[in-house]
């Protein structure tokens, strides 16, 4: 159905996406009449491309330590109210195949269409209309003096109103995917804070000599340790054409900003002075770069000697290292000095971190303390997760709050 002048429902959500999907489902199967406004042609985009096309929607050992935000606490509720299994159950009515790859990470066996068909079928027995090509002009808010005003959107296919009004519009990643910076704004407008924003879950650029000594390994990938302002990930390293990626990367870049100790540990899990040790009593002959062409790349091994540890010693045998050289070694290799010079940006990142301030909304219902009726869920809010399936189950979990609050 199109909207026409004066069209009302129930609800309005601006924007398609996980949460707003959910949120939609949730009050629709409550009788509510609801509309979904999406500026693209598509919903669910995110969701398709998400997880290499197989959609990472959940993550089993979901617990708020996950979570990045200003007031830890927030995402508590919602997350212990609609939990994975929630969703899996869903899931599984629908009889979408999954599996789980690493770390409670549940995967679409097939392709993420599937969840986004999932969302868009419940919305459907919900009778939940969507428009989708559907660009929001200007946002009303008509106080009439009761507890709860009339929202008036003015959109490209007519004029909606509705007693509530969920913004869903999610962050700034991937602005050709859609995103944009419209619920900042609008919350803005209606008197709450919006966190300063940055990417987060994005790869690290490099610069100057730093790129130069890594440009030609892009490709190369090894198992690191990853920390930053206290916090460690134990993951894959890939080398790109800019700089540094992999999930360990990923999950850091949350952590780091320009300026920021980025430590990697290239031997995680060992002690790099006694494995130096053990190595030079087992096989004194044994050149340095055959020792650690064993546990690193190649080419990043040979790569390392050339041009961070001191006077490359590539070619020299294990015996010819004494203590304080065994422990130059150990210290490059445990805390190999990369110096990272930025992020990729929005362009690449998978979320953004920061965004409406969590003070300003009640952490039951999601609704706004400024402004009765109006609501902020998924990516907008200042909740943002590891990578891991976490996002998605912050969308579907504050969605879900929102959906049986509205
Ligand atoms: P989301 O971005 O999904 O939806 C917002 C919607 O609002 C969009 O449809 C947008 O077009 C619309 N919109 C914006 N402005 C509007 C306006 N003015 N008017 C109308 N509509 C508007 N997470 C995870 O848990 N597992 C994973 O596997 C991945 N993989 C992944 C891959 C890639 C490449 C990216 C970029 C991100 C992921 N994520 C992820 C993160 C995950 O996609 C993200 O956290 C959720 O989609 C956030 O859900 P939201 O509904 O809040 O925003």
């Amino acid at each position: 159905m199109t909207p026409t002048a004066g069209n009302t429902c129930d609800v309005i959500i601006i924007g398609g996406g996980a949460a707003g999907l959910m949120c939609a489902l949730t009050a629709g199967r409550r009788g509510l009449r609801v509309r979904v406004v999406e500026h693209a042609n598509r919903v669910g985009k995110k969701i398709l491309m998400s997880g290499g096309g197989r959609c990472n929607f959940t993550n089993t050992g979901t617990s708020p330590a996950n979570f990045l935000s200003a007031n830890p606490h927030f995402c508590k509720s919602a997350l212990a109210r609609y939990t994975p299994w929630h969703f899996i159950d869903m899931v599984e009515r629908h009889r979408i195949a999954y599996h789980e790859k690493e770390l409670g990470q549940l995967f679409c066996d097939v392709s993420s269409k599937l969840i986004v068909k999932m969302l868009v079928d419940e919305c459907t027995d919900a009778d939940v209309h969507i428009e989708t090509s559907c660009s929001i002009e200007q946002v009303h808010h008509d106080d009439d003096g009761s507890s709860h005003g009339n929202f008036r959107l003015k959109t490209t296919r007519g004029t909606l109103r509705a007693p509530k009004l969920v913004v869903a519009s999610g962050g700034l990643s991937i602005p050709s995917m859609g995103a944009t910076g419209f619920g900042y704004d609008l919350a803005r407008r209606f008197g709450h804070d919006v966190l300063p924003t940055r990417a987060g879950l994005v790869p690290l650029t490099l610069s100057g000599k730093h790129q130069e000594r890594m440009a030609d390994l892009s490709g190369v990938s090894l198992p690191v340790t990853a920390s930053c302002n206290g916090q460690s990930f134990s993951n894959a390293m890939l080398v790109t054409h800019r700089g540094i990626s992999g999930p360990a990367i990923l999950q850091i870049s949350s952590y780091w900003q320009p300026g920021d100790d980025l430590r990697l540990d290239l031997l995680p899990g060992e002690d790099a002075l006694e494995w130096l040790q053990h190595q030079q009593a087992e096989r004194p002959a044994a050149e340095l770069k055959t020792v650690l062409g064993e546990v690193l790349p190649k080419r990043f091994a040979q790569r390392l000697c050339e041009v961070w540890l001191p006077g490359n010693p590539a070619h020299r045998p294990m015996r010819q290292f004494n203590l304080p050289q065994l422990r130059e070694l150990a210290q490059v290799i445990e805390s190999w000095p990369l110096v990272a010079s930025g992020t990729e940006g929005y362009r690449t990142a998978e979320v953004t971190l920061g965004g409406v301030d969590t003070n300003g909304l009640s952490s039951s219902t999601m609704e706004s303390r400024h402004v009765p009726g109006l609501y902020f869920i998924g990516e907008v809010v200042d909740v943002t997760g590891w990578l891991g399936g976490y996002n998605f189950q912050w969308a579907w979990a504050s969605g879900h709050a929102a959906g049986l609050a509205v």
